[in-house]
């Protein structure tokens, strides 16, 4: 069976912003984007070496309704939720958090100087499992597994499996509905990536360093852009004369109604409503 090359349908420029104790980090996909980029529903870069960018953090705060996941690339950050867990995150380490029925939870630097950096991605949870108990998947940096391509490179697969011509490497986390592909990928000049992609899965790349070219028509991207890549089962990913590293993100859209209201991802007003009303009188994360 031939390969159908996925082709650049849209382009997003992440925009500076603030969130939390005024951390200043770039918002690359937020609410407008949750209908083209479903179950994605926001994507943050975070990166300074400016304490005062970040030293505030992300005091208690509660969730509802879908995932999150921090990936941090540098830096430290301490995790604390209503229940007593502790997570130190470091450089490399995931937390693959699953808010379902309710999170509440701090967010905070473990450092005074340096770089902190990393991301974090929400991911929709189906109605069905939106109230659900929560849980956790922390996965340490080692525990991640990394391919090394041929010319330089690598692939860490941090969510799904990678597929290769010659193997499959199955990556941290699985057995999330929405069937999601986490890679992070360092690409040497001149390479080239073919990824085979399930047909029906939403797929974006956001290019955090150097440039990329992308589809058979080799579209770029730089570094603080995402896009998005359509209609085929291969994404053919090249670099040029500069390096790249990017995130791939996969997974199958829910096609189901999405109402956002601040830290609340439901599926209608009232369910949101809800959410701040159980915040409120303390039953959130019953
Ligand atoms: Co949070």
């Amino acid at each position: 069976m031939t390969k159908q090359i996925r082709q650049l349908t849209a382009v997003v420029t992440g925009q500076a912003t603030s969130d939390g104790a005024g951390v200043k980090l770039k918002r690359i996909i937020h609410q407008q984007h949750q209908k083209a980029f479903d179950p994605f529903l926001l994507l943050d870069e975070f990166s300074s070496d400016n304490a005062d960018d970040y030293i505030g953090g992300f005091p208690s705060h509660p969730h509802r309704g879908f995932e999150t996941v921090t990936y941090m690339l540098e830096g430290a950050m301490l995790h604390r939720d209503h229940l007593g867990n502790e997570g130190h995150l470091r450089a490399g380490d995931v937390q693959w958090m699953t808010a379902a029925h309710g999170i509440i939870h701090s967010e905070m630097p473990e450092q005074e100087n340096g770089l902190l950096r990393g991301f974090q991605l929400w991911i929709n949870l189906p109605a069905a499992e939106k109230m659900k108990p929560p849980h956790y998947q922390d996965i340490a940096a080692a525990d991640i597994p990394r391919l090394s391509l041929a010319n330089g490179g690598t692939i860490k697969v941090i969510a799904g499996d990678y597929v290769s011509d010659t193997e499959t490497i199955t990556g941290a986390v699985h057995g999330v509905t929405t069937q999601p592909l986490y890679l992070d990928v360092s690409l040497s000049p001149q390479q080239q990536l073919n990824i085979p992609i399930a047909t029906q899965q939403t797929v974006l790349v956001y290019v955090y360093e150097g440039v990329l070219a992308v589809g058979e028509s080799a579209d770029i991207l730089t570094a603080g852009q995402l896009g998005q890549l359509q209609n085929g089962d291969t994404l053919q990913l090249a670099t040029q004369q500069q390096a790249a590293r990017f995130l791939v993100l996969a997974a199958l859209p829910l096609n189901e109604p999405v109402v956002q209201s601040g830290p609340f991802v439901m599926n209608s007003d009232e369910e949101v409503e809800q959410a701040f009303r159980d915040y409120r009188n303390g039953v959130l994360t019953l």
